[in-house]
Formats: structure tokens, sequence, C-alpha cells
């Protein structure tokens, strides 16, 4: 038996951790720096390598990284050379995440289907590109922007306003001194989440996000304000196609590359005209993609980290899955994804409904009370045999808990009900 340490605060690891905590391998599951709803937290920040390695090492932890900062900054490089077991991609392997450009090149050099686009650092020139094409464009900070780098435009007029804003006003800092110019692709949009040992890759239950703040994907851009899983979007035929020509493809260029990539892999996924688009990798798990996945997920996930880790993942089955739905609903505090209060006190936890678990993401714990400590408070999520049944089971657990700010999007799996008719 050993330990888990997962790395991380949010609800993606409040629902690693749940789902490793079931493995009859694992001991004791350790978070660092934890949340209000997770239990054996250490006070360390998920941006401390050096401490985060020495409590691994004392405690006999196999450690799960879960945020992209960490990953970039090459914690799993740090917790590699110290002997110590690791599950995550190297800063090398990250760069899929932590560089925009140097993934849009990737994939553009090994023929990945992705949406055109030119990168710039010159704003002059940058704009001049903007007014002369004849289609939509996304500009895109090349660095990490916690989900707020990135701007969907209508218009050259609103395209030469992002470019000023990253590379004039410099909104974006470092982030944003290099830019991408990319055509937009209007179609739906999905996640499709693998696990690699950096040879093979299995891929996770489908799920498709709602990262807009408002109903009927209206307002800003978050986070994400909810998921469910499967989504009917990814049909059998589809997921086998991203399977083979985004994960598959993608894992095999960056051995011939000389990159292992161990850990998850994330393609955010545009399918238009039946062809699935890759808008962008996270070298990551999704959240809130993590906590229905997590629901559904059937096999020991301990035993696939530790086989990715050995490289012998090859060796195991492909991973199973109840084949019941699952939904995730974000509770937020009124007024993300800008300012928003804090320190409100959370009530109604305990009233616990059937087939329902609720992820902490921004809580945390003082004097017995949980108090809001974040944009993104909590995760409800729950499972019914079809998505109608889950969303219902979610949104009447939603309707327990309580503080004055709750809020919460009302239609979270509607689209993928809309989308069988
Ligand atoms: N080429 C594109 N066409 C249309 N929408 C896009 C495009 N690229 C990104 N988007 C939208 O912007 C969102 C954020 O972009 P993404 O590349 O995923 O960056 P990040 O998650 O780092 O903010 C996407 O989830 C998608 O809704
Ligand atoms: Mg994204």
């Amino acid at each position: 038996m050993v330990n888990v340490l997962v790395v991380g605060s949010g609800g993606r690891e409040h629902a690693l951790g749940w789902k490793l905590a079931q493995s009859p391998k694992v001991d004791k599951v350790y978070f660092a720096p934890g949340n209000g709803g997770t239990q054996n937290n250490v006070n360390i920040s998920s941006d401390d390598i050096e401490s985060l390695a020495e409590f691994a090492k004392e405690n006999d932890c196999v450690t799960v990284v879960g945020p992209e900062v960490p990953l970039s900054n090459g914690i799993v490089d740090e917790f590699v050379k110290k002997g110590l077991r690791v599950f995550g991609p190297t800063r090398d392997a990250a760069q899929l995440e932590s560089s925009k450009i140097w993934a849009k090149n990737f994939m553009k050099r090994n023929g990945i289907l992705t949406a055109r686009f030119e990168v710039f650092d010159d704003s002059t020139k940058a704009i001049e590109y903007a007014k002369s094409v004849d289609y939509p464009l996304v500009v895109k900070a090349d660095g990490l922007a916690a989900g707020k780098g990135v701007i969907v435009c209508d218009n050259s007029s609103e395209a030469v306003d992002a470019i000023n804003k990253m590379l004039v006003q410099k909104n974006f800092g470092a982030a944003g001194l290099r830019i991408i110019l990319e055509e937009r692709i209007d179609g739906v949009e999905a996640s499709f989440i693998a696990l690699s040992d950096g040879n093979t890759a299995y891929s996770m239950a489908t799920s498709q996000d709602h990262k807009r703040i408002y109903d009927d994907d209206k307002g800003p851009n978050t986070g994400g304000m909810g998921t469910y899983s499967p989504t009917p979007v990814i049909d059998d035929s589809t997921a086998n196609e991203i399977q083979k020509n985004v994960i598959e493809k993608t894992i095999a260029s960056m051995k011939k590359e000389g990159i292992v990539f161990k850990g998850f892999l994330y393609a955010g996924i545009m399918l238009k005209d039946g062809k699935p688009y890759v808008l962008e990798f996270n070298a990551r798990m999704g959240d809130p993609e993590c906590q229905p996945i997590m629901m559904r997920m059937d096999s020991d996930l301990f035993e696939y980290i530790q086989a990715c880790i050995d490289g012998t993942l090859s060796s195991l089955p492909r991973m199973s899955w109840k084949k019941h739905s699952a939904v995730c609903v974000i509770l937020a505090s009124k007024g993300y994804p800008e300012s928003y209060p804090r320190d409100e006190q959370i009530l109604g936890l305990d009233d616990v409904t059937p087939n329902s678990q609720v992820f902490h993401s921004g809580t945390r714990k003082e004097d017995g009370k949980i108090l809001t400590s974040g944009g993104r408070v909590l995760g409800v999520t729950a499972v019914g045999e079809t998505l109608e049944a889950a969303i219902a089971n979610a949104y009447l657990r939603v309707g327990k808990i309580n503080w004055p700010s709750k809020y919460y999007r009302t239609d979270i799996g509607k689209k993928g009900l809309a989308w069988r008719k």
C-alpha cells in the first residue's frame, strides 16, 4: 500500500483524490494545498516544488499533479530527478499547453487538423493582417493566462482591439507578448481527454463543458460552468477519429520529436462538418470535465496512473466506464469571472441526496464552517440512468446548498438533450 499526494486545490483535484482513495492499492490521499472539502490537507502551495518533493518522499507518496502551472514549471522533471514517482508531463511535454504557439506549430508540422493561423509580436503587422483576412478571427495570447487569454472576435475592429490589448497595452503581461491570430471555426465544441505513458494512450469518457457564464452560452468565457458525460456530440466514429488522428498522432509525434508525454492529454475540439479541429491542448485533466468523468470511471484510476509512470499502459485493458450519465453543475459566487465576494458561509452541504457528490473548489474550512474563497466554489455532480435523470439529480442537490452570492447556470446538460432530437 502506498499513499497519494494530489497537487492542487480545485474541484478537479478533489475529484481525482476522491477516485484514487477508492483504490484498494492506496492507503491515504493527501492534498496540497487542497480546499475546504478535501481531507488530509498539507499546507504547501502547488508552486513550492521543493517542499512538495520533500513531503512526497517522507510520506511514501505517488504524486498526481492537477494544475498546469506547476507542470509548466517543471515539477515532474524535479520529482523524477529525485527518484520520486509522479504522474504528469515534463516541462517540455507541457509546452503543448504552456505555449499555444509551440502547440500550433507542432500541429502544423505533424498534420494534426487545427484552424489556420499566423503568429505575431508586432502590433502594426498583426493589425494589417487582421484587416486583410475575410473571415472572423480568434486572438490568442501565447502563454498561460488562466483561461482568459483568448478573445473570440466577430469582426476586424474587435480583432484590432484584442491585438492592442495584448501587444500594446500588455494586459496579459509576458504571456501576451507573442500572439496567434487564427481563423474562427464555428461548430460544436467538446472535450476529449486521454491518459498516456508516452507510447500508448487510452481515452477517458467524452464530455462537454459549458464555458460561458450565462445560460444559453451567453456572456464571457469562464473556467467552465458545468459539464456532462458522455456527450452525444462525439459519437463512436468521431471518438475513434479523434483517438487516432489527434491523441495517438500527438503522442507519436511528440515521441518522434524526442519528448515522452506522460500524463493526461486534453484536446479541446471544435467539430465542424464532421471534422475535429483541435482548438488547443491542455497537458492535464479538465476542470470541470474531471468531476463527471471520475464519477463514471469503473476501472481503478490508480492502477492506470502507476502503469503510465512505469510505461506499461499497453499491458492493461482499456479503461471501463459506467453506462450511466453524469452531470456537474458549478456553483459560483455572483460576479465571477470578474470580482465576487468571499468568506460567505455555505449551508446545506450535509443535506445529501441520492447519486450525488459535491466536489469543492473555492472553499476553505474555518472553525468547522465552510466558507467561500474563490469564484468557482463547488461542483455539484450527480449520476443518473439517462442524461435527463442525471441533470435532475444534480439540480436536486444544487437546491439544497445555499450562500448569499450563490450563482449557477440552470441549463447544464441541455445541449446534450437537444442534440438527440
Ligand atoms: N479557432 C477558434 N474558433 C472558434 N472558437 C474558438 C477558437 N479558438 C478558441 N475558441 C473559443 O475560445 C475558448 C478558449 O480558447 P482555448 O484555445 O481553449 O484557450 P484557453 O482554454 O486557454 O482559454 C474555446 O473554448 C472556444 O470556445
Ligand atoms: Mg480551453
